[in-house]
């Protein structure tokens, strides 16, 4: 983590009433917190856009049981993919339906394909990769240089 920097903003008075609604219905404990995480947010997305940021993720797929084709296909895809794919829980939701939730770590392109991958086989009824950064300070993985300093 590194050293708390403090800046002010200035803002119209509607859109502060505006996030401060969504600060209390997010439950963010500050309004900083809020501004963390929507700067966080705002910074992944764009590393992302280059795909060659290290991010962890989670693909949850629900798909159907009775299909072993499918079972195959997502056990040889996961071990065709060791180096993006840390572990697997499997769970069985019902006599016809099973939850896997897979969880990877590597470049962003890379998480998408092998995830479009497995959510495009037969039979999968939902498919979902989540992302996040995996170094949590931007100043490490987005900026290369350091930034210029902004008016307020
Ligand atoms: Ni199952």
């Amino acid at each position: 983590m590194s050293d708390i920097a403090r800046f002010s903003v200035s803002v119209e008075s509607d859109l502060l009433e505006l996030f401060d609604t969504y600060c209390q219905q997010e439950q963010f404990a500050t309004r900083s917190e809020a501004v963390r995480q929507l700067i966080r947010d705002t910074l992944m997305r764009r590393a992302w856009e280059s795909g060659t940021h290290e991010v962890a993720g989670s693909l949850t797929l629900i798909y159907d049981h009775h299909r072993s084709q499918l079972r195959d296909q997502l056990v040889e895809l996961q071990h065709d993919n060791t180096d993006l794919i840390v572990a697997t829980m499997h769970a069985h939701l019902s006599h016809d339906v099973c939850m896997e939730v897979i969880a990877l770590r590597g470049p962003a392109g890379k998480l998408q394909q092998i995830a479009s991958r497995l959510k495009g086989l037969k039979g999968i009824y939902k498919g979902e990769l989540v992302m996040a950064i995996a170094h949590p300070e931007p100043s490490k993985s987005v900026a290369k240089k350091p930034p210029k300093r902004l008016p307020e």
